[in-house]
């Protein structure tokens, strides 16, 4: 298994990836990749979905080509794993920008010509870790939400979710309930 971890917050260290640190030590036997989503920014995206295609012979492929630069080191990382580990803050709500716009890059990877992307994705499996302030539970629903729904359109969906209570870095970790669920979130994994 080759587990790859998407972290999506916009600061290193986060109660997030601490969360997912712990959860990762029981896949000690397991290949990980950890990929902070900051280090690969992406321009905002284009949607060239009904542009006159680039390849004649592909016409539903829309004005995308091969991807390149942060976009094609992504493909290729995202398409080497097995499971995708969306290590994500709740924010306003909902994903955090670099989560959402990585997201949004899966629809020009869906158009790449002759591409084998969705059935690609249909094999992984999907995890998400996330923190929020906790004031209201109900705050991250739109993240997990959107998450699921993400996993879904290829026909998976997530194995499982997890969600603390962070606020300064490391706060997650006065949370026992919180600690004891992550060591066991991939357990039997
Ligand atoms: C831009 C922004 C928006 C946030 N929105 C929410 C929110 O809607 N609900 C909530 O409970 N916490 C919210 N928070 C708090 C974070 O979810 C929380 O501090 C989290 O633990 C940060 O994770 P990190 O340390 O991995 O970055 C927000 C924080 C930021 C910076």
């Amino acid at each position: 298994m080759n587990y790859l971890f998407l972290l999506a917050s916009p600061r290193a260290n986060g109660n997030s990836e601490t969360l997912a640190r712990i959860a990762a030590q029981s896949l000690s036997n397991q290949t990980q990749q950890w990929l902070a989503l900051r280090d690969y920014p992406l321009e905002p995206f284009a949607d060239l979905r009904h542009v006159a295609p680039i390849n004649p012979d592909f016409p539903l492929s829309g004005g995308y080509g091969q991807p390149t630069g942060h976009s094609k080191a992504l493909l290729e990382t995202t398409l080497a794993a097995t499971d995708i580990v969306f290590v994500a803050p709740v924010h306003w709500y909902s994903v955090p920008t670099l989560l959402k716009r990585y997201l949004d890059e899966w629809s020009a990877w869906l158009r790449i010509p002759d591409g084998t992307f969705k059935a690609q994705m249909s094999q992984k499996r999907y995890w998400a870790i996330s923190t929020s302030t906790g004031a209201n539970i109900s705050e991250a629903e739109p993240l997990f939400s959107t998450l699921e729904l993400s996993a879904k359109y290829f026909g998976c969906s997530l194995e499982k979710r997890l969600l603390g209570i962070g606020g300064k870095p490391d706060s997650v970790l006065l949370d026992a309930e919180t600690l004891k669920a992550a060591k066991q979130f991939f357990m039997g994994d």
